[in-house]
């Protein structure tokens, strides 16, 4: 939008007034406290529907008209949401086409949300008559700011018009029987399908081990979600142009591969729920062999820097989707959630640095779930600015008023970019595969814990990263790493050797290069197309039992300066050099002594190809070695304390650096869970961008 205000941090959350109509002194009372908290946008009419259409047909606009017009004389922005994530039970009962039918076909009935059929024409065009009636009466309102289309897209439905329009996906994706037969290599057990008609969707009950089929449904369940958010932001598009559209995404939700969706959004943005303060890190990054405290292992007290350290790397991830273009922290909670299997506090101080952490990863938004806490229903106990004592003398309302405070301090931050050197590539498709496989081993099978990990051993030197798909262009970047990169579509060889024939470094792991897009094995030896860049043929895969362990043992004089021995777990491939040199074996079983670790000279760059699932301090080290090598640096010059981290935003004059302690003691000058920005002249000039700044 031309908008010339100044640049501003934006501030605020969910908030519905449509819970408290019979209660305008509510609606009064929130609107007193938006000012105290700093409040400058709200997102509003998420689950509206019913209060916005109460019987078919019959709408009612007078009580959004009053918020709105109440909204733009407080100058506060309006993201308004469409409210299909909350069908009306009048609709579901009088069209039983759009509620969903799980996988086992049976159809569910009314209730909850988030699980309308996204094929059904009906839901389709009933989205669109109300969203075409909220683009009419509100395009030109100065409160809007903002579409939030829907609420968290996700899931899936297997009703006979999702079932057809699945098939006809299959017949434009394949063309012919013959294609998809071939694909999806039918004839393992007969599977053979001789009319469009005999496909149907994965179940329990039926089709469940056709691997190629199952993939394809992943796509379409995605390709169709995003074909029902078109169509219902067809009306916004039309008749309000001018306004940005977002969806609320997920995070590495594995249901949708945002990568699709990013050209058809504005803006980027997701809802953030880190579990602070838990007394482990198993579901992060904690528990494996050899982690030390120092580390972060699972008694050391740094489960929260464990818990940044992943947080991060969906924040990279989420900015990456647009080009690095500022992104929105479109939920979190200022203080527990109600859906963990336990929900802790945010400890003081904890608030203000994990929004500032958004803010230090490139988002121009700290917005909550929700405004004020509801009465009843689900989420009576979820965290929300204004607690049910009703009244601003919290201590998660002034924590709230602190972020609020603190981000109009910092308002010049907004538009500024982040810019990295380093890319770790998380791809929804190779996921996907990964998940679906059967074989080898599964317990230790996480591929999203994976590229953390390695995210998080650059992350843990303020080193900045992207997280870019497999499908981008890599060549401003100075080392990529692909973990696990076991599907690899076309074209993406030919872009990593042109990367590394260019100079740049590579990392490949186990798992790399085994099946096509379709899913079918690479013939002639794995890592497959990737084995030039490689210099390697991975010959054999053997998963360990959970509890072995094998050895990494660095080769003397080694290039990366490893010393001493690593702990491996779970996977160890068996590999034969075909111009890399290994830098490291293996220590213990049969397969003692044969490469573990391996570098390949390829054009100007390096391929360093890590064949066994090792404990972290070795990605750490690698890390290290290869940054120093590549000429990257971290964004700070000075080394910080394990826990504290630093990231980098500039707008080309400015370089905005946000020093962050996650440890639970003070550190690095700073309190527990506190932080600062250190303002400096612009090292270098960016690409910023202030006129995309948002909305
Ligand atoms: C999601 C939803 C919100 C709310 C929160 C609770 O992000 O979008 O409506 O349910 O979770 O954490
Ligand atoms: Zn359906």
């Amino acid at each position: 939008m031309a908008n010339p205000a100044p640049r501003a941090l934006l501030h605020g959350g969910d908030w519905n007034p449509d819970q408290w109509l019979d209660r305008p002194e509510v609606i009064d009372e929130d609107f007193r406290l938006f000012e105290l908290a700093g409040v400058n946008i709200v997102a509003i009419g998420i689950f509206a529907w019913t209060r916005l259409e109460p019987e078919e047909g019959r709408y009612d606009f007078s009580w959004l008209d009053s918020i709105m017009d109440r909204l733009a004389a407080a100058g506060i922005k309006a993201a308004l949401a469409t409210p299909s994530g909350a069908k009306p039970a009048w609709m579901a009962r009088k069209y039983p086409e759009i509620l969903r039918c799980g996988p086992d076909r049976t159809r569910d009935f009314q209730g909850g949300r988030h699980n309308h059929c996204y094929t059904s024409p009906v839901y389709r065009r009933k989205a669109a008559e109300i969203n075409e009636r909220l683009a009419g009466r509100y395009a030109k309102h100065d409160a809007l700011s903002l579409w939030h289309v829907s609420n968290e897209y996700g899931g899936e439905c297997h009703c006979p018009l999702c079932q057809a329009a699945f098939r006809s996906w299959l017949k434009d994706r394949y063309g012919s029987l013959e294609a998809l037969n071939a694909a999806w290599w039918t004839d393992f057990w007969s599977h053979r399908y001789g009319n469009w008609d005999e496909i149907e969707s994965p179940s329990p009950r039926g089709e469940s081990s056709l691997q190629g089929l199952s993939l394809d449904w992943r796509r379409f369940v995605d390709r169709q979600s995003l074909d029902f958010f078109l169509a219902e932001s067809e009306p916004l598009r039309r008749l309000n142009p001018g306004t940005p559209i977002a969806i609320n995404m997920m995070g590495t939700y594995p249901g949708l591969d945002y990568w699709n969706w990013a050209p058809h959004v504005d803006v980027a943005g997701w809802d953030s729920y880190p579990r602070w303060h838990a007394n482990h890190g198993n579901e992060t990054l904690g528990g494996e062999p050899g982690r030390t405290a120092e580390d972060g292992g699972p008694s050391s007290g740094m489960a929260d820097v464990d818990e940044a350290a992943r947080t991060a790397f969906v924040h990279d991830l989420t900015r990456s989707l647009k080009e690095g273009r500022p992104w929105m922290l479109i939920e979190s909670t200022p203080s527990q959630v109600n859906w963990q299997p336990v929900n802790r506090l945010k400890a003081p101080g904890m608030h203000l640095l994990s929004s500032i952490q958004a803010i230090a990863h490139g988002s121009d938004s700290v917005m909550y779930f929700q405004w004020r806490k509801s009465r009843g229903g689900p989420e009576k106990f979820h965290g929300a600015v204004v607690d049910h004592a009703g009244h601003e003398n919290t201590r998660t309302f002034q924590e709230v008023a602190d972020v609020g405070r603190g981000l109009r301090e910092i308002g010049d931050v907004a538009g500024s970019r982040v810019e990295a050197e380093v890319a770790i590539v998380y791809d929804w498709e190779n996921r996907w595969a990964i998940d679906g496989f059967y074989g080898f081993g599964k317990a230790e099978r996480n591929y999203e814990r994976a590229c953390v990990e390695f995210h998080r051993s650059f992350w843990r030197r303020s080193i900045a990263c992207d997280v870019p798909n497999q499908s981008q262009d890599f060549g401003h970047y100075k080392v990529v790493v692909a973990p696990w990169l076991h599907l690899v579509k076309p074209g993406t060889a030919e872009r990593l050797e042109a990367f590394v024939a260019e100079g740049g470094t590579l990392i490949l792991t186990f798992f790399s290069g085994m099946v096509d897009q379709g899913d079918l094995c690479f013939e002639g030896g794995f890592p497959g197309p990737l084995r030039r860049l490689a210099g390697l043929w991975s010959e054999e895969l053997d998963p360990l039992w959970p509890g072995q362990t094998n050895r990494l043992l660095p080769l003397a004089g080694n290039p990366v300066g490893l010393r001493g021995e690593y702990a491996i777990d779970s996977f160890c491939e068996l590999v034969h050099l075909e111009g890399a040199e290994a830098l490291a074996s293996y220590g213990d079983d049969w397969y003692a002594g044969r490469p573990a670790l391996t570098r390949h000279r390829f054009g100007k760059g390096l391929v360093y190809y890590l064949a066994a699932r090792t404990e972290t301090r070795l990605l750490d080290e690698l890390s290290d070695h290869v940054c120093r090598e590549a000429g990257v640096g971290s964004v700070w010059p000075e080394v910080l304390p394990p826990g504290v981290n630093a990231q980098k935003r500039s707008d080309g004059t400015t370089d905005f650096i946000f020093i962050m302690n996650f440890n639970r003691e003070g550190a690095a000058g700073l309190p527990p869970y506190g932080q600062r920005l250190e303002r400096r002249p612009a090292a270098r000039s960016q690409n910023a961008d202030p006129a995309r700044h948002i909305p």
